[in-house]
């Protein structure tokens, strides 16, 4: 497997940085932008990721910017391509490739997530246009019977189909099996179900010999349903940390975890928390899409799109962040 490869993941998750979500696809962030009254364009889109992107700074806290093909293939008014702005700025350009989450026939409401389809000939050309990592997000939620064995077959199969074609093109895949909140099952039932659906990732992962030094996983955190009993952030971690013990190779990269729709505060206290624990034998860092953006969104349109103040909040969230982080060999033995 190629060196880059490997260097690439590895600097994905180096102390002290994570990683911006900022992949939402333009129906997303139309919502997102909806919520706080703000007019949904390619321009605006285009505004409010040029503005995070270059607030001053990012490149300490932030090792890689997830990019979706929008605004992939957009100029910045400087008139860089956003892929070329960002490597400017010594960050990592990265790409959203599914094409999100479809019905799964046969399997009453569950999903399974697409794109498969002509994706080697894509990552190609993501390649040449400067994408040095990639995304799939995989959905399961918990309820009864689910996500039933077909659905994670179903999901965890493209998943090391994606992550097989990504590391062929010298792309680092973001292997991303999310477990909704959704739901009223307690952090125990988390547990086992995460533990299932990772032990089948890393199963199909094997089968189509996925170099795991060459990837990042991006799971949800252990939590419990938000309808469900309360779990402090020490209890979270707790769990967290044994899943992923138990299941992921000490080889992978690093663990780079997603918000899921917690606020930023508890998002922030549950990697804090991960992150007390010691002799971890990889890194546990940030890959937020909400829990970044969602108070300098606010900012964003409170201020009339203040490019000054929106910075300064999204900043505020990085180093908030960025700064429950420890280093390696604080936390390895
Ligand atoms: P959230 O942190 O908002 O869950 O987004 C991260 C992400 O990339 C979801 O696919």
């Amino acid at each position: 497997m190629s060196k880059e490869l490997i260097e690439n993941a590895a600097a994905m998750v180096a102390y002290p940085k994570g990683i911006l979500a900022a992949d939402e696809s333009s129906p997303t962030l139309t919502k997102r932008f909806a919520v706080n009254r703000l007019e949904s364009t390619a321009l605006t889109r285009r505004d409010w990721r040029e503005t995070l992107f270059s607030s001053p700074g990012l490149g300490e806290y932030v090792s890689g910017v997830i990019l979706y093909d929008e605004t992939f293939n957009q100029t910045t008014t400087t008139g860089l391509s956003f892929p070329d702005f960002l490597a400017d700025l010594g960050m990592l350009p990265g790409i959203k490739v599914d094409t999100g989450a479809k019905p799964l026939a046969g399997a009453d409401g569950e999903l399974v997530t697409e794109g498969l389809d002509n994706l080697g000939p894509r990552l190609i050309d993501y390649y040449a246009k400067g994408a040095r990592f990639a995304k799939w997000r995989a959905v399961l939620q918990i309820d009864r019977g689910k996500p039933s064995a077909v659905c994670i077959q179903a999901n965890t199969h493209a998943l090391a189909r994606y992550a097989k074609l990504c590391q062929e093109s010298g792309i680092v895949p973001i292997v991303e099996p999310e477990i909704l909140m959704e739901g009223d099952h307690d952090l125990a039932m988390t547990s086992r179900v995460a533990k299932t659906v990772l032990a089948a990732v890393f199963d199909q992962l094997r089968s189509f010999d996925v170099t795991l030094s060459g990837m990042v996983l991006k799971p949800s955190m252990i939590t419990p349903g938000t309808n469900g009993p309360t779990a402090s952030p020490k209890a979270i971690a707790e769990a967290s940390v044994e899943c992923y013990r138990d299941v992921v190779p000490a080889s992978v990269a690093g663990i780079a975890l997603l918000s899921g729709g917690q606020s930023d505060e508890a998002a922030t206290a549950n990697l804090a928390a991960m992150n007390e624990i010691e002799a971890l034998p990889w890194p546990i860092t940030f890959s937020f899409g909400r829990a970044l953006q969602d108070t300098p969104m606010k900012v964003w349109a409170s201020s009339g799109q203040d490019r000054q103040q929106t910075q300064t909040s999204l900043m505020t969230r990085i180093t908030t962040t960025a700064s429950v982080l420890r280093p390696r060999h604080l936390i390895s033995v």
